[in-house]
């Protein structure tokens, strides 16, 4: 199995409540996104304002080797859109659902085929590749949505891409639901949310149910509980499940942060991967261990995915690590100044402090009388 990475970050990403990026800031992160070797980017929504453009045509004037791509509704006006800022692709998007052609399109399911069918034709006139998406596939009717994609493929898209868009599916779902979609003859695609906390584990099911692209952000960004996390999911796919894509995951600490910064949307610390405690630890007995074994406390080495491992000096600390880093330090110290050292640690640790490098040298100098 191979997976190809298409990296919504500045569209669906950017949809996030709060985020809105300036041309500039969408190159820089394209950029990014290119050198850490994601197959397609999706630049954003070409249709949606004057600055929107500008930027999808700063990043498609890069020259990158990712392909290019913009979001676009099954409508001529959007499609022209695109085509001005010099896309190479669309995420051509139609809603499938009963609930979304009732309540939000007031179409029936003929017209929305219809127009799936003739704006795929008017872009692949128009020499853009497409990828024919079905908004709120997961809750429409299986057939209705066979239906929708094969005849966008009779058209000439080249994928196509089944939405989870309120992440309703479960991991046992996702396989089912994609293995049905994947008896279609195009390249399939998954896009899940997170509503549930479930869209990397949806997406993995997609993919191994036989999609061959996952649709993803970073840090997961996006509407509501946001996307699939890309970090998440090529870690996942590369450490779980053997599967090469093209994404440089050293990169991955360093992305992330960037991603963060532009965005103003900081990390929880226990995020899988990129988090600030991602390969950190405090009890005694796990920084022991990864002290002797990496392995024993972490499924990866920060390395891999160039993140850095820290000791966290707190209440559950053990004393192996602090020997460590006072002798680091460059400190001689008996049995007896050991302990106060120690037992001072533990008291800070007692108070909801965690004591820092400098703390620790700042302990150690007085207990040695140095300062
Ligand atoms: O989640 C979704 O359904 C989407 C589509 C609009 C492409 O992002
Ligand atoms: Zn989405």
């Amino acid at each position: 199995m191979k997976a190809k990475i298409f990296d919504t970050t500045l569209r669906d990403g950017e949809q996030t409540p709060g985020i809105s990026l300036t041309p500039d800031e969408k190159r820089l992160i394209a950029r990014k996104l290119d050198e850490l070797g994601v197959d397609v980017i999706e630049a954003g929504s070409a249709i949606t304002s004057e600055g929107e453009r500008e930027g999808i045509k700063k990043v498609t004037s890069e020259g990158l080797s990712a392909e290019i791509c913009s979001f676009t509704r099954a409508v001529q006006v959007d499609i022209d859109a695109a085509l001005e800022c010099d896309v190479d692709s669309i995420h051509l998007v139609v809603p499938t659902s009963d609930l979304h052609l009732e309540y939000k399109l007031r179409k029936s399911r003929e017209e929305v085929k219809t127009m799936a069918i003739e704006s795929t034709q008017y872009a692949v006139d128009h020499g853009l590749i497409v990828e024919l998406s079905a908004e709120d596939s997961t809750r429409s009717d299986m057939g209705y949505l066979k239906e929708v994609f094969q005849a966008g493929i009779d058209t000439g898209a080249k994928r196509i891409c089944a939405c989870d868009t309120v992440g309703m599916l479960t991991p046992e779902r996702a396989y089912d639901f994609y293995s049905q979609l994947a008896e279609l003859k195009a390249p399939l695609s998954v896009h899940c949310h997170n509503d549930f906390g479930l869209a990397v584990a949806n997406s993995l099911s997609g993919l191994r149910a036989g999609a061959s692209q996952a649709h993803v952000t970073v840090n997961g960004i996006g509407e509501r509980a946001g996307n699939a996390s890309l970090e998440e999911l090529v870690v996942s796919l590369y450490s779980l499940y053997n599967v090469k894509t093209k994404v440089n995951l050293e990169m991955l600490y360093e992305v992330s942060k960037t991603v963060a910064r532009i965005t103003g949307m900081y990390l929880q610390p226990n995020k899988a991967i990129v988090g600030e405690n991602a390969f950190a630890h405090e009890s005694g007995i796990h920084a022991d261990g990864v002290m002797k074994k990496a392995e024993t406390y972490e499924p990866i080495t920060p390395e891999l995915v160039g993140h850095k491992r820290r000791f966290v000096m707190g209440k559950h600390v053990g004393s192996h690590i602090i020997k460590e880093r006072i002798h680091e330090m460059g400190f001689q110290v008996d049995q007896e100044k050991f302990s106060q050292i120690f037992n001072r640690i533990k008291a800070l640790g007692d108070m909801g402090k965690c004591v820092t490098d400098v703390d620790l040298q700042a302990i150690a100098e007085d207990v040695m009388g140095v300062m």
